[in-house]
């Protein structure tokens, strides 16, 4: 069956294994520093450019803030793992017990706790990573290394920005949509200007599409198990024709989409994961992750208007890029 030929491929492991162990007497405290360091992307960013270590077969998966990180980690991870981890295969799937964050590190967290190396060497390949960071300001070994590949996610910055406004409401309980909005059209909201983001990544991928795979959130949630294979494909990890013929990639759909994983204890209640959210009170728990999960949400909480200032925003600086929301 497609387990038997895939079961010699290697499969990640979640990173917080490594780090903290995966049984009764896993030892969170480790892990304090890179809760610690979510407001400190700078510092992490040097780190990883100065520090990172490449190896042959690294995955990074690239986003702005609030655009499917989330499900871009679970979906890569349980393609990757398909070998050793069945995705329909029962109770055993890292991802039932971990969250999408406790599987794959964000990279500038990790470098600003000075975990980088110490966590990224203790990482059996194949590695998985993820980061916000521009790819202009990507480190060399990542950005130019034949050997690594970049799995971008991107999203309607409409709803990109809704999303960042529920999300940032748990720690800024009067933060004002219309600042948000503002700040998106001025290129001055959280990880930069959204057209630099998205462009960086756009050209990037045109120029070298088996290095860059370039992916769009309402696209997957149109066709999730298309973009399943799509990824597959560009991992390096096709799926079989007996894999095929089983619906794997439906599996992997199925164990990654929106209501199984928020509906799963350890995304709901948090607890040691919840560290990982980046905020020690617990305001960015595993389920701040879990909202809607929608395209267009941004109708309920935009006017007209505030839509169309974003959308002439966004239009005048990704005009003749050839890319467009
Ligand atoms: P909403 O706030 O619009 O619901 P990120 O992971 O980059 O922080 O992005 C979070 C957004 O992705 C949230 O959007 C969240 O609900 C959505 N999301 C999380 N997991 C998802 C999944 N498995 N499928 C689809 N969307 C998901």
């Amino acid at each position: 069956g497609p387990a038997t030929v895939l079961s010699a491929l290697p499969a990640p492991v979640p990173f917080k294994d490594v780090v903290v162990g995966d049984g009764d007497d896993a030892d969170a405290s480790v892990l304090e520093e890179y809760a610690g360091a979510a407001a400190t992307w700078v510092p992490g960013i040097i780190a990883i450019r100065r520090g990172f270590a490449p190896r042959r077969g690294d995955v990074v998966l690239a986003s702005p803030p609030k655009c499917g990180t989330t499900w871009l980690k679970a979906l890569a991870f349980a393609t990757m793992a398909r070998g050793a981890h069945p995705p329909a295969g029962g109770p055993g799937h890292p991802l039932l017990r971990a969250s999408p964050h406790d599987c794959v590190p964000f990279m500038e967290r990790l470098f600003a706790a000075g975990l980088g190396s110490k966590v990224m060497d203790a990482l059996p390949s194949p590695r998985l990573m993820a980061t916000h960071m521009h790819h202009s300001i990507l480190p060399a070994s990542i950005a130019d290394n034949p050997d690594c590949k970049i799995v971008y996610i991107c999203r309607n910055p409409k709803d990109m920005l809704v999303s960042m406004w529920h999300f940032s409401r748990r720690i800024q309980p009067d933060l004002a949509f219309s600042d948000l909005l503002e700040a998106a059209c001025e290129g001055s909201c959280l990880s930069g200007p959204i057209w630099d983001h998205v462009l960086g990544y756009w050209n990037a991928s045109n120029a070298c599409p088996e290095r860059v795979l370039f992916l769009r959130y309402e696209e997957m949630l149109r066709d999730p198990v298309g973009n399943v294979v799509k990824l597959s494909l560009f991992l390096g990890r096709p799926f079989s024709p007996a894999e095929e013929e089983a619906g794997v990639a439906m599996d992997v759909v199925r164990l990654c989409s929106f209501q199984k994983l928020k509906d799963l204890e350890v995304n709901r209640v948090g607890s040691g994961s919840s560290l990982l959210g980046g905020v020690r009170d617990g305001a960015f728990v595993n389920s701040s992750y879990f909202r809607r999960g929608e395209a267009g949400d941004w109708a309920n909480h935009m006017t007209p208007e505030m839509a169309r200032r974003l959308d002439a925003a966004m239009e005048e600086r990704l005009r003749g890029s050839g890319f467009s929301f």
